[in-house]
């Protein structure tokens, strides 16, 4: 019987460089127009093919449930709707925060889903794959291709854009975690935008333009910061540390600050009050290192 080496996978965050709510669904998801972009900030998971047909799981992170994590549940989705026979073991290297706006769980699932396709010599097509993801969560599909996106629908229409100008990103994060669910609850309708601003930042992105970093958006983030103070004061902190512009990421509690130099951004950093807060500095990924990194070693 060969024997099966394990294929190393990085599944990237990304951050929300704009975020417009611009109404809900009779669901109750709510419609959304969103930048989406990867950064380097990743986990890793490592994939190995078994004749078994069970999915293991092993995790460096106790708070991750097995049963429900959504690399599980990718795997067992590319499985029981292509007939494969055989099962997987997935080891999860668990980095990015989880409950932090920064798609930690939908990044592994997208990861894991164009992962089992190929190691099972399942080949989907782009639309199958898509819907496979839509069903495992609303930021699931934008993973499916990563680099710089528009993203409309409740996160299932997801249109690829040319490679936003790279930036450094500070990354900061109270020491609390958010639930999706709850933040999209506490919304008000004057939260509500017209998807303008994301508008504005598409236009720019395909006219190869340098980001206009003020007018990066987030609909979520006035409501976060009404009612948790603890993302009030890491918002303080960066500005005091000298970020001119602080966004939150999805749906928090993670903020950004964007930078073009590497300086100011390790200036940020060194005198950012880091009492509470985990912090991180990073970069944004482009589209064809983040599929060719996925892809490497398949
Ligand atoms: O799709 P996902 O499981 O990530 O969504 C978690 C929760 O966030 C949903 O149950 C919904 O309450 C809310 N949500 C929303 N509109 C979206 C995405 C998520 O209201 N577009």
């Amino acid at each position: 019987m060969a024997v099966r080496y394990p294929v190393f996978v990085p599944a990237y965050a990304k951050i929300n460089l704009t975020l417009d709510v611009v109404g809900k669904r009779d669901d109750g998801f709510h419609l959304l127009r969103s930048v989406m972009q990867t950064i380097a900030l990743h986990d890793t998971i490592a994939l190995t093919p078994l004749e078994s047909p069970e999915i293991m799981f092993a995790c460096d992170n106790p708070d991750i449930d097995d049963g429900q994590n959504l690399a599980v549940r990718a795997a067992r989705l590319v499985r029981s709707t292509m007939g494969v026979p055989g099962g997987m073991s997935i080891e999860l290297h668990k980095r990015t925060p989880v409950q932090a706006g920064l798609g930690g769980g939908s990044s592994d699932a997208g990861a894991v889903l164009l992962a089992c396709a190929e190691l099972w010599r399942s080949p989907m097509l782009a639309p199958q794959l898509g819907d496979l993801a839509a069903r495992l969560g609303s930021d699931v599909p934008f993973f499916l291709a990563g680099g710089t996106a528009l993203v409309e629908g409740r996160g299932e229409r997801v249109e690829a854009l040319p490679d936003a100008e790279p930036l450094w990103i500070v990354l900061v994060k109270p020491d609390i975690g958010l639930s999706t669910k709850r933040v999209f609850e506490a919304l008000r309708r004057d939260d509500w935008s017209d998807g303008s601003r994301t508008q504005i930042v598409v236009d720019r992105i395909r006219t190869a333009e340098p980001i206009p970093l003020d007018e990066l958006f987030n609909a979520l983030e006035p409501g976060v910061l009404r009612t948790t103070p603890e993302v009030a004061r890491a918002r303080d902190a960066l500005l005091g540390a000298g970020a001119p512009v602080v966004r939150m990421s999805g749906s928090g509690p993670t903020l950004f600050a964007p930078f073009r130099g590497l300086a100011e951004a390790a200036a940020v950093t060194r005198l950012l009050d880091k009492r509470d807060l985990a912090m991180w500095l990073t970069r944004t990924v482009p589209r064809s290192e983040y599929s060719s990194a996925i892809r490497q070693g398949m």
